[in-house]
């Protein structure tokens, strides 16, 4: 049996709303650019920013697709942002960037000029990426049109800059909207009818319906572009591991959702938008990216989480290390590499938070929000775990708060762990 359940896990959380989800930023302009599922809820964000006053600095370790950045620029605070992945940061910088009435009125007149073309026999075209297993993620039209798509957008935007940026965001939304991908579970899974998201088998008037699809998602992408926000902020490439050596001075407040310990690869649902968009070339690049993610366990991040073992320099509370032990033995063939997984993510995690705490200025706040997760029938108390780790990297109180129930088992929680220094 696991080791005792500390009270915070037992508390019950107040919501358990969409509100609270990825789901719900879909109708929050630049927020519902594109629908990734490790994204928090504005919603969330927002409620931490309100009960702030005056000018902050914000920071978030784990930036993902920007979602802390951008609502607090929105609400004219400063904010700086890190992500190892180089598809997100260049997304991220895109969502926060301020675009003036000239730039907007440029890639209206650009996305035209595409749209005329892409799709006809003249228009040029890119050869489809190398992404494995590809007719299962698109009908051979879409695929056909998304690379006249793309090579026109090559040929007649910018080589770089915001109109080239904002005609990239419609192009990714495009191509999400053309696939089988499904989003109807925590994580997304393939359509098996290959009609598309949209249901439709293709046609002869395929091309026509393709171009109205890219325009629908240029109107969208021009909407939010037009809604700007009212301070600076901006994404690093940087790993969180050593946070302090990517961003400069310190901050008022840490608003961040990390990554759980629950074996969600981000590589996954974002492998289509890097291929087409150049960030990833082949299946090894996308292991060796998931292997410096925290949590990763995409191709090689297995293997070589499996030979993890414990460093001496790390911190990992005892019942912590109780409950590896149990996970450990719980099954013969599994057992080994679920321990060594968790281990590894708390690990990474304490050489995470040790470099941040100093960040933060005294009387600052740091909020993560995390999962907790459930192996075998263990559950691990990810937030009492934080909580610890926040205490002995130099917080001084740390409170957790339960926020809503997960959808899959019900003893899956998301807390916010909030410490101050
Ligand atoms: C749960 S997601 C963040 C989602 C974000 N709050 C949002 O709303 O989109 C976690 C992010 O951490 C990033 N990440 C994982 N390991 C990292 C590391 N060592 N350094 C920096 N970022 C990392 C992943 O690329 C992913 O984007």
């Amino acid at each position: 049996m696991p080791a005792a359940q500390p009270a915070e896990s037992a508390a019950k959380p107040k919501h358990r709303r969409a509100e609270l989800t990825f789901k719900h930023n879909a109708a929050h302009g630049r927020h519902g650019w594109l629908r990734l599922t490790p994204a928090y809820s504005v919603k969330v964000v927002d409620d931490i920013l309100a009960r702030r006053d005056g000018d902050l600095r914000v920071l978030d370790p784990f930036s993902g697709t920007g979602t802390t950045p951008l609502c607090a620029a929105m609400r004219g605070h400063a904010a700086l942002a890190v992500d190892l992945n180089p598809f997100l940061v260049w997304f991220g910088n895109a969502k926060v960037a301020t675009y003036d009435a000239t730039t907007l009125r440029e890639v209206e007149e650009c996305a035209r000029e595409v749209s005329r073309l892409a799709g006809t026999r003249s228009a040029p075209r890119v050869p489809e990426p190398p992404l494995h297993n590809i007719q299962r993620w698109w009908p051979p039209r879409a695929l056909d049109f998304l690379c006249s798509l793309m090579g026109t957008i090559g040929s007649r935007a910018p080589t770089e800059g915001a109109v080239r940026d904002l005609l990239l965001v419609a192009f990714c939304r495009t191509l999400i909207r053309l696939s089988n991908a499904a989003f109807n579970h925590q994580s997304m899974s393939f359509r098996d009818d290959n009609k598309g998201a949209q249901g439709t088998l293709f046609g002869p008037e395929d091309a026509t319906f393709f171009r109205m699809q890219f325009r629908s998602d240029i109107d969208f992408v021009l909407c939010g572009a037009g809604q700007n926000p009212r301070q600076r902020a901006s994404i690093v490439f940087g790993d969180a591991r050593a946070v302090d050596k990517h961003v400069d001075g310190v901050f008022d407040l840490l608003i961040t959702s990390p990554p759980y310990p629950n074996r969600m690869s981000y590589i996954r649902e974002l492998r289509p938008y890097m291929y087409w968009l150049g960030y990833l070339h082949d299946a090894r690049e996308a292991g060796e990216l998931d292997w410096k993610a925290i949590g990763g366990t995409w191709g090689v991040a297995t293997s070589r989480v499996a030979s993890w073992s414990k460093q001496a320099a790390s911190f990992l509370p005892e019942y912590l290390t109780t409950l590896l032990d149990q996970i450990r033995s719980s099954d013969a063939k599994s057992g080994a590499v679920l321990a060594s997984y968790v281990g590894k993510y708390f690990e990474d995690m304490w050489s995470h938070l040790q470099s941040v705490v100093r960040l933060v200025r005294t009387g600052g706040e740091l909020h993560y929000v995390v999962g907790n997760s459930k192996f075998y029938d263990i559950v691990v108390p990810v937030e009492r775990v934080y909580r610890d780790m926040l205490l002995r990297a130099g917080a001084t109180k740390v409170e957790i708060e339960p926020l809503r129930k997960r959808n899959s088992k019900k003893e899956l929680v998301e807390f916010d762990v909030v410490a101050r220094v």
